[in-house]
């Protein structure tokens, strides 16, 4: 007998599972050489799809490109870094995540791989992160880049904080996440809250 399947409406949001992790491995370049089941399930592509590809096969159009270079370049510089991105399953669907951009080193202290650990942000942090993504992505279509990346630079000062103080910021409103004890948290800072 045939099962009803619900159609799928281009633009739907797929809401994550707050208990998992959608993890992906590159290699320096961002080609994918690993992913991980729940990465797999959600973003709709069969393993064999994904290794060997660049990891832009998720780039959803909504994210700007400025994001992505200030990632490359941390990551470039051998740093870790926190991203808020909006992802596009195969399906045509989208999802939200955090981001955590952790880089491997080799013996002679060159990048070997890349390791990305996603998580569900709160609802909040996505409200917020939205109107800057929209903002900088208007930037980018109307003029370019690096006049969004003026921009950004320019929202930050306003803010008083670095990149990575606003996300932090913004993933940890006191309203949204109940308070950790100093004593759990691992070295890697506030972020170990979201992947330990
Ligand atoms: C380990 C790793 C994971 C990545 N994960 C994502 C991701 O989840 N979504 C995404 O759009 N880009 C991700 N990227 C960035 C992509 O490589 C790429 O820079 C981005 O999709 C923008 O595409 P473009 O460079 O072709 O404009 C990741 C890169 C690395 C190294």
């Amino acid at each position: 007998m045939a099962t009803f399947k619900r159609p799928i409406a281009v633009n739907e949001e797929i809401i994550l599972d707050p208990e998992r992790a959608l993890m992906s491995k590159t290699n320096p370049r961002g080609v994918i050489e690993y992913a991980n089941d729940y990465f797999m399930t959600i973003s709709g592509y069969e393993e064999q799809e994904l290794i060997g590809q660049p990891h832009n096969v998720i780039r959803h159009p909504d994210m700007p490109k400025v994001i992505f270079k200030w990632l490359w370049r941390r990551l470039q510089e051998k740093k870790n870094m926190h991203a808020i991105i909006k992802n596009l399953a195969k399906d045509g669907r989208y999802y939200w995540v955090i981001t955590d951009f952790e880089v491997k080193l080799n013996d002679m202290n060159e990048v070997a791989s890349i390791v990305a650990r996603r998580r569900t942000p709160p609802r909040m942090t996505i409200a917020s992160i939205k109107d800057l993504y929209k903002k900088l992505l208007a930037i980018e279509q109307a003029q370019s880049v690096e006049v969004s990346e003026r921009y950004l630079i320019g929202f930050l000062e306003e803010q008083g904080m670095t990149y990575d103080e606003y996300i932090e910021d913004i993933c940890f409103m006191k309203e949204t996440v109940p308070a950790i004890e100093e004593k759990d948290e691992k070295p890697r800072g506030l972020f170990a809250k979201l992947f330990s």
